[in-house]
This record gives structure tokens, C-alpha cells and sequence, in this order.
């Protein structure tokens, strides 16, 4: 039997996951802590929200709907553009540790999500730490 936890039905599927991304872009787009991320974004939020969560529903045991739409994600590759630090790793956290709050995820579940993530977001570093 899989030990793999399936995300995506852990949390409730499709629209549980569409509230969660709207609630991480709102976070980033009004909290100060995330200022830092929040300049690396386009003024417009709407393709970033489309895509993490296009990203998110494959990468969470769900339909793979970024790779129908967009082909392989090379997610690394992708960010190499923006200048992604501890300090950037950790504002991307916050804001995804608040969303999954706010959205009422109970905490067992925060946890393993938030750890599984947590190793995706330290994986986009590309600054070497002083
Ligand atoms: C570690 C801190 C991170 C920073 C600072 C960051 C920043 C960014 C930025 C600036 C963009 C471009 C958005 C735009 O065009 O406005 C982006 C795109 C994206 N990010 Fe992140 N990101 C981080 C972590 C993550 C993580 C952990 C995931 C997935 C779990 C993720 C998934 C994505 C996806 C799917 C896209 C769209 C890629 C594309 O098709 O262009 N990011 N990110």
C-alpha cells in the first residue's frame, strides 16, 4: 500500500485548492512580511493564481492540469529568473502556512502539507545564503 498522502483529496479536491491559491495571492498581495516576493510578482495576479493552481492539482495526487495545458512544468528552471533566497523561501511559506489556516485546514493536515511544500519552495532557492 502507498504511504504517498494524496493532497489534493486530503483537502477536498478542486475547490478547496481554488480557495486556498485565491487566499495565498491575497496574503501576498497584502501583507508586508511578503513585500520582498511580492515585487517579483506581475502587477496582475491572475495568471500566477491560474498556474499555481493548474501546478498545485497535479503535484497534489489531482488531475495534472498544468502538464495538459502547459507541458512540463521545470519549475526550478522557471524561477531561476527571480533572485529566491531563504528570506524569499520563507515569505512563500507564510503566506501559504496562512492560507491553508484560513481556509480551515485542520492541522494534521497543515503540517504534512505545509512540510511537503516546504521542501518544494527550499528547492527553488538560488541564492547562496551569506
Ligand atoms: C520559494 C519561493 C518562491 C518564489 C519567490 C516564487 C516566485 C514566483 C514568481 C515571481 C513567479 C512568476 C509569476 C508571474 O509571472 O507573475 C512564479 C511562478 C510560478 N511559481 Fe513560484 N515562487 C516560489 C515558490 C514556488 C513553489 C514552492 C511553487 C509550487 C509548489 C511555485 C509554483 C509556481 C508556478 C506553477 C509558477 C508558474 C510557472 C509558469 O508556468 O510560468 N512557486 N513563482
Amino acid at each position: 500500500m502507498s504511504e504517498e498522502v494524496n493532497f489534493y483529496q486530503v483537502i477536498g479536491g478542486e475547490q478547496t485548492l481554488q480557495r486556498l491559491v485565491n487566499r495565498f495571492y491575497e496574503i501576498m498581495d497584502s501583507e508586508p512580511k511578503a513585500v520582498g516576493i511580492r515585487a517579483m510578482h506581475q502587477a496582475d495576479l491572475s495568471e500566477a493564481n491560474e498556474k499555481l493552481f493548474l501546478f498545485l492539482s497535479g503535484w497534489m495526487g489531482g488531475p495534472q492540469l498544468y502538464i495538459e495545458k502547459y507541458g512540463h512544468p521545470m519549475l526550478r528552471a522557471r524561477h531561476l529568473p527571480f533572485a529566491i533566497d531563504e528570506s524569499a523561501r520563507d515569505q512563500w511559506i507564510y503566506c501559504m502556512v496562512r492560507a491553508m489556516h484560513d481556509v480551515g485546514l485542520d492541522e494534521k493536515e497543515m503540517l504534512q502539507l505545509g512540510n511537503a511544500l516546504w521542501d518544494v519552495a527550499d528547492f527553488m532557492r538560488n541564492q547562496p545564503e551569506i
